[in-house]
């Protein structure tokens, strides 16, 4: 697979400043985390109002502890792949690439990506529902199955955004500020169907951003982008570096 860039595509690499990766489940599917939609996707098997809203953590907190620590067990035992890799390298490359993810899953931060925007919080943190205590994974005191907080006694709940829930401000607001000056958005793995996260490159490119999209799979947001590569995000975005090399070293200016 060698995805032919549009020679529109080739300037703005050449002299892009500002990048924003936007990304999504569909980044880590090749680690082996589940996404949320299409056929195998977690929201096929699973309710979200049950597991991922306050109404049910506070219906069956065991419950919901118990996905969580399936979860973060998957996560434990998988690596970054070659497309969280990718980003890494083409921070080296551009300086900076701001990576705003709507991933829990804390791997971009394990690939070594250094400006993480979590829109969606982060499975191995969580806090007290009374004191606002913060707990690590590894330090929540499971004991039993529903963990409270040793100070007040509060139930304990992940650190994630859930339905019906406000995205952390400062993240929001940081991401809000990054889409806005992007010169290229490249939008990674995400169905784009989650708002407010999904109104993120729609906004970018209203204010002039070019809109690149890595799905194996069109989506809502394709009819918007500028260019569309069609595969997975473990070999497409590895050979978007490629390319980025070359241009750079000005090898495919020569031809
Ligand atoms: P989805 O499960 O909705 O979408 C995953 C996307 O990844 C789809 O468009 C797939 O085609 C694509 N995909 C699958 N394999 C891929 C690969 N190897 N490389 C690149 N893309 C691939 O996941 P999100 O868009 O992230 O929210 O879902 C958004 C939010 O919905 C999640 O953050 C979560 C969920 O409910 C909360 O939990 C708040």
């Amino acid at each position: 697979m060698n995805p032919s860039l549009s020679s529109r595509l080739q300037s703005v690499l050449a002299r892009a400043g500002q990048i924003v990766a936007f990304t999504g489940a569909g980044i880590s599917a090749e680690s082996g985390v589940p996404t949320f939609r299409g056929a195998d996707g977690i929201w096929k098997k699973m309710r979200p109002e049950e597991l991922a809203s306050m109404n049910g953590f506070l219906a069956n907190p065991a419950l919901v502890w118990e996905w969580y620590q399936h979860r973060r067990t998957i996560i434990h035992t998988v690596r970054p792949n070659a497309g969280h890799e990718a980003l890494v390298a083409m921070e080296a490359l551009f300086g900076r690439v701001t990576v705003v993810t709507q991933n829990i899953d804390n791997l971009h931060r394990r690939a070594g990506s250094s400006s993480v925007i979590e829109l969606h919080g982060n499975i191995e943190r969580n806090y007290c529902l009374g004191c606002g205590e913060q707990y690590g994974g590894e330090t929540v005191p499971l004991a039993n199955r529903i963990p409270t907080c040793p100070r007040c006694g509060g139930l304990i709940r992940p650190d994630v955004v859930w339905f019906g829930e406000m995205l952390p401000e400062d993240a929001w607001e940081e991401a809000v500020r990054a889409c806005g000056s992007a010169d290229l958005l490249i939008s990674v793995g995400t169905s784009g169907v989650v708002y407010p996260a999904a109104s993120l490159p729609v906004a970018a490119k209203h204010a002039g951003a070019f809109l690149l999209e890595v799905n194996p799979e069109p989506t809502s947001l394709t009819p918007l982008a500028d260019e569309y590569l069609c595969g997975p995000a473990g070999s497409i975005l590895p050979l978007l570096v490629d390319q980025i090399r070359r241009l750079r070293t000005g090898a495919l200016h020569e031809h």
